[in-house]
């Protein structure tokens, strides 16, 4: 397994196995990996010749007051999950790789000042101005900006995204059809505690009696599909009922119905749309959802 810091170092590798005719899958993680991103990386390695994972805290992702500073961050044990897994590149550049004016020690709202210097990617309104993008405005636009330079320079054929973050994975769907951008983006379903919470790295924030409580945001969304396939569609009726469930130390941020391709709100709960959910315990931001099939 080679780990690979440089960005054209990256891509003169790339373009050699490329000229070999090698399938390219790439797995785009920001480390701390989990069961998850092991599932991710093992679609990856089922469909392709050579499996790349990059690992990097993308700072233009999170907004000034968010957790980039205390983001969990272990490469030694992100190595050992990627050899694992059978990965074959590690992409694991420094932020002034990507971000050329990057400077180490400043803050962060130091650092945001960078996004005026380069170019970004600006997602359409209709994708940022609901749930996630809401609390976090600038989110998915620092999202795509990364993953667009990371398919710049591994161009791979196929990336691979945790349906957990489904906003993210429609909103990267839509980019990639939108610049004509040439990689099939695979979705991967959501892996699970037994407790049926979604993994997450952020859940290193959490204690065990936290966890617990949070594990009753699954038991909202199980409910609310349980009485979709009932065949109860009206949404009040269905997210009151499925809202007792939750614990009472968990406030709930958004709970919304959506379209799977537009992100469209929904007044009803139909097929083809997903039912997503973000709450906090103790201020510790979670977000889960199901799609309806
Ligand atoms: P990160 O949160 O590290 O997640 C990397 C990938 O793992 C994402 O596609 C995410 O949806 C997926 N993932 C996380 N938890 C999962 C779970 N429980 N089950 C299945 N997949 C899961 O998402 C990001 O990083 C960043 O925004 C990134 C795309 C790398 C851009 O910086």
């Amino acid at each position: 397994m080679q780990i690979i810091k440089k960005a054209n170092e990256l891509t003169e590798i790339i373009n050699e196995l490329k000229k070999e005719g090698k399938k390219i899958g790439l797995v785009p993680t920001m480390g701390a990996l989990h069961r998850g991103h092991k599932s991710l990386i093992d679609a990856a390695r089922k469909d392709c010749d050579i499996v790349v994972v990059s690992i990097f805290v993308n700072p233009i992702q999170f907004g000034e007051n968010e957790d980039f500073d205390k983001y969990p961050r272990n490469f030694e044990k992100d190595k050992l999950v990627c050899k694992e897994a059978g990965c074959d590149i590690i992409f694991n550049p420094e932020p002034q790789e990507m971000y050329a004016d990057y400077k180490k020690e400043a803050s962060l709202k130091e650092n945001l000042k960078i996004k005026e210097e380069f170019y970004t990617i600006k997602v359409p309104t209709k994708y940022t101005n609901k749930l996630c993008g809401k609390s976090r405005p600038d989110h998915f636009n620092g999202v795509c900006t990364i993953v667009l330079k990371l398919f710049n320079i591994i161009k791979p054929n196929v990336a691979y995204f945790g349906q957990k973050d489904i906003q993210q994975l429609i909103i990267i769907k839509n980019m990639v059809k939108s610049l004509n951008i040439n990689t099939k983006i695979q979705g991967c379903p959501i892996v699970r505690e037994e407790s049926g919470l979604a993994l997450s790295s952020r859940n290193s924030y959490l204690t065990e009696s936290q966890k617990e409580k949070a594990s009753t945001i699954f038991k909202v969304l199980s409910n609310i599909e349980l009485m979709f396939n009932e065949g109860f569609t009206n949404k009040n009726e269905i997210f009151e009922q499925s809202k007792k469930l939750l614990h009472k130390d968990i406030e709930i941020e958004y709970l919304e119905v959506c379209d799977i391709n537009t992100l469209d709100y929904s007044e009803k709960i139909l097929h083809n749309s997903f039912v997503a959910i973000a709450a906090k315990i103790d201020n510790i931001r979670l977000i889960d959802n199901v799609v309806l099939s």
